[in-house]
């Protein structure tokens, strides 16, 4: 059964130029792409995507950050999708992420980690809530899905 997450490329990763390199790696491992807006996010939206950090030492500086300059913010789609898009983020800092993964070869910074991905499937529900009606998720099937996907699982 396909999962839904909400993928943010943040503003140091569009300022960087690695929005292709990121969106490419989703591609590549055969996720769907359903939906995408380039916005740039008031510090209430950004408030509202972090709110079970609400009161740490770090919430007001990721506010900040994810409302200073534009964002491009996607839901890809894909069997597992959650938990695999974590693993290919990688850890949250960039200096502690493993090679190989997005934050782990394009970072070494803590709070500027380029990337954002919903951690299990309650947040994902609400996080992209947050950003696109139904309406704006596209339900459609890629050309070479028997290939991505096998036939016989
Ligand atoms: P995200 O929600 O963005 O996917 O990141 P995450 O799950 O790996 O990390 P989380 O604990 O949810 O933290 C949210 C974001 O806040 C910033 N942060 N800065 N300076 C700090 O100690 C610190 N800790 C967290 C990061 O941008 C992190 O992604
Ligand atoms: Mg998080």
């Amino acid at each position: 059964m396909a999962e839904r997450t909400l993928i943010i490329i943040k503003p140091d990763a569009i300022q960087r130029h690695l929005a292709g390199e990121i969106i490419s790696r989703f591609e590549k491992k055969g996720v769907k792409l359903v939906a995408a807006k380039f916005m740039q996010i008031s510090e209430e939206l950004a408030g509202q995507l972090y709110s079970v950090h609400r009161g740490k030492a770090f919430f007001e500086g990721v506010v900040k950050y994810l409302a200073s300059a534009p964002l491009l913010v996607m839901v890809w789609e894909a069997e597992g999708v959650i938990d695999m898009a974590r693993r290919m983020m990688g850890a949250t800092f960039g200096y502690e992420a493993e090679a190989g993964t997005i934050r782990g070869d394009f970072g070494c910074s803590r709070g500027y980690n380029l990337v954002h991905g919903s951690d299990s499937p309650e947040s994902a529900g609400r996080e992209i809530k947050l950003f696109f009606s139904a309406d704006e998720i596209v339900d459609y099937t890629l050309a070479d899905a028997d290939w991505l996907y096998g036939k016989n699982d």
